[in-house]
C-alpha cells in the first residue's frame, strides 16, 4: 500500500477532515485522547513531537498548558490549517509551536530526537510500512520518554457498519485488514496485540491502552449535544475496560521508550 493519505491529499481532504473533527465523533476522539495524555504526562513543561500533527489541534492544546510542541507533517494543506489555527492563539502559545514539513521517517534529520513525548494520532493507518514508522517514532523519544499512538482497531472494523444496519458492509470488513473510511481514504487497521508487538520490537513497552469511541462511533456526523460531559465519562470508562475497549473504533496506546541502564 502506498501512503494513502498523501496520494489523496489536498484542500478537499483537509477540509473534509476539519468537518469530521467538528462533529461529535471528532470531539469524543480529541477529548478522550487528551484525557489519557493528562493521566500519563509528568508535571512540568515537556518537549513534544507530534508526528502527523496535521491541523495543529493537539499541538495548540498542549502549547496552551505550557508544553513545547514540534509538528512534523508532510501535507502542506494540513500544515496550512495548523498555521491558520495558531493565528487565533495568544503569542506565547504560538511561540511554543514549531511546524515542520516532512515525513515521520525523516524525523531524525528534520527535527532531531530526545523528545519527552512523541505523539502519532490517526497516522499509522495510512503509511506504507507501519513497523518501520513505529521504530522511527520510538527512536525520536528520549530513553524513558513516552510515545502516544492512536490508530484504527482491526477487531472492531465491522462494528460501525453493523450498528448502522449496513449488513453487507459489515460482512465485507469482518476479517479485513483495511477499509475505506468516511474520508474516502483507504486505511489499515491493527489489533491491540499488533500494536503492542510493534512497540516492543521498536524498544518501547506499553504502559496502558484505551479504546476510543465504543459507544458513539455509529452515530454519524451529528453535532456535540448538551450531555457531552456524561457521554465522555461513559466513553472514558468503556475505553478503560474489557470487553468494551476491544470493540471501540480506535486504539490509543501509551508506551515508554526503554530507559537506559544507569551505570
Ligand atoms: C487523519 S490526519 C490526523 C491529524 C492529527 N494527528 C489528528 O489527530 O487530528 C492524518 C495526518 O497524517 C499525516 N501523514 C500522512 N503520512 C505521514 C507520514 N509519512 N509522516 C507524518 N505524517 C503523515 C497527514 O498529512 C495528516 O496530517
Amino acid at each position: 500500500m502506498t501512503n494513502s493519505w498523501l496520494s489523496t491529499s489536498g484542500e478537499d481532504l483537509s477540509a473534509g477532515y476539519a468537518r469530521h473533527m467538528a462533529t461529535l465523533r471528532g470531539a469524543v476522539r480529541h477529548a478522550l485522547v487528551a484525557r489519557a495524555l493528562r493521566t500519563h504526562l509528568p508535571a512540568g513543561s515537556q518537549q513534544v513531537l507530534d508526528v502527523g500533527g496535521g491541523d495543529g489541534h493537539q499541538a495548540a492544546q498542549l502549547a496552551r498548558i505550557g508544553h513545547q510542541v514540534t509538528v512534523l507533517d508532510p501535507d502542506p494543506a494540513m500544515l496550512a490549517q495548523a498555521r491558520q489555527r495558531l493565528k487565533g492563539e495568544p503569542g506565547q502559545v504560538q511561540q511554543r509551536v514549531r511546524l515542520v514539513q516532512g515525513s515521520g521517517h525523516e524525523a531524525a534529520d528534520l527535527v532531531g530526537g530526545g523528545y519527552d513525548l512523541v505523539l502519532c494520532h490517526g497516522v499509522l493507518m495510512y503509511v506504507e510500512t507501519p513497523e518501520a514508522f513505529v521504530a522511527d517514532l520510538v527512536a525520536a523519544a528520549r530513553p524513558g520518554g513516552l510515545v502516544s499512538l492512536l490508530t484504527k482497531n482491526r477487531d472492531a472494523l465491522a462494528m460501525r457498519p453493523g450498528l448502522e444496519g449496513r449488513w453487507a458492509d459489515a460482512l465485507q470488513v469482518m476479517n479485513a485488514h483495511a477499509e475505506t473510511g468516511n474520508l474516502g481514504v483507504t486505511s489499515r487497521a491493527h489489533t491491540a496485540a499488533d500494536i503492542d508487538a510493534m512497540l516492543a520490537g521498536a524498544g518501547a513497552s506499553t504502559t496502558a491502552w484505551y479504546g476510543v469511541r465504543a459507544f458513539t462511533d455509529h452515530l454519524g456526523d451529528i453535532p456535540v449535544g448538551d450531555d457531552s460531559d456524561t457521554l465522555l465519562d461513559a466513553e472514558w470508562e468503556a475505553g478503560r475496560h474489557d470487553p468494551y475497549r476491544r470493540i471501540a473504533r480506535l486504539l490509543h496506546f501509551i508506551a515508554q521508550a526503554t530507559p537506559q541502564d544507569i551505570p
